[in-house]
C-alpha cells in the first residue's frame, strides 16, 4: 500500500489510523532517511493509542516507553548503525504491547515473522509512505488503516 502525505498533519493522521486500530501485540518497523517522517508517524501512532506524553526521537536513550490504551516501546536504533548489536528486540514485545523501531534496517529483525513494515520517502508532494504487512494480524491491521485513512 502506498500513501502520499502532504504535510505533518496527514503524516500524523496516517499514524493515528494505525494506532487506533491496533487490537493485539504489534510490531512496526520504520525506515527511510533522516527527516522522512518516521518520528512524525510514530507521534500519530501515539495519538491513536491515546498516549498523552509527547513522543520525540529517543536518540539519546535508544528506547522510550509510553503508556496509553496500550504500552508503546519506541526505539530509534540510528546510533547502532554498523555495530551489529543484538538489541534483543523480542524483549520489547509482550502481551498487548506495541513496538515501533525507527531505522530497523540497522538491527537484526529476523526473529519476527509478523510485523508492519513502513518505508518513508521524500517526494514532491510531501512524503511517500509504503506500507506492507507480514502475518495475518498485521495484514488485517493494514486493511483497517487503508479504510481509515482514505
Ligand atoms: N508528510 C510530510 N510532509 C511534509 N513534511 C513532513 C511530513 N512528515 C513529516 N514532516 C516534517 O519532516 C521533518 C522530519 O520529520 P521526522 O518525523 O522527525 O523524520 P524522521 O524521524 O524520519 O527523521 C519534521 O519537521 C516534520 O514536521
Ligand atoms: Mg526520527
Amino acid at each position: 500500500m502506498i500513501i502520499i502525505t502532504h504535510d505533518v498533519h496527514e503524516q500524523k493522521r496516517l499514524g493515528a489510523c494505525i494506532g487506533k486500530h491496533i487490537t493485539e501485540k504489534t510490531v512496526i518497523f520504520l525506515d527511510g532517511e533522516l527527516g522522512s517522517g518516521k518520528t512524525t508517524l510514530t507521534q500519530g501512532i501515539g495519538q491513536g493509542l491515546k498516549i498523552e506524553e509527547v513522543i520525540n526521537s529517543p536518540t539519546f536513550t535508544i528506547a522510550k516507553q509510553y503508556f496509553g490504551d496500550r504500552e508503546l516501546n519506541h526505539l530509534d536504533v540510528y546510533r547502532l548503525e554498523g555495530l551489529d548489536e543484538d538489541m534483543g528486540l523480542e524483549d520489547y514485545v509482550y502481551e498487548d504491547s506495541v513496538l515501533v523501531v525507527e531505522w530497523s534496517k540497522f538491527v537484526d529483525t529476523s526473529m519476527f515473522d509478523e510485523y508492519l513494515k513502513i518505508e518513508c520517502e521524500y517526494c514532491d508532494e510531501g512524503r511517500k509512505v509504503v506500507l506492507s504487512a507480514q502475518g495475518s494480524s498485521h495484514e488485517a491491521l493494514l486493511e483497517k488503516v487503508k479504510l481509515c485513512y482514505i
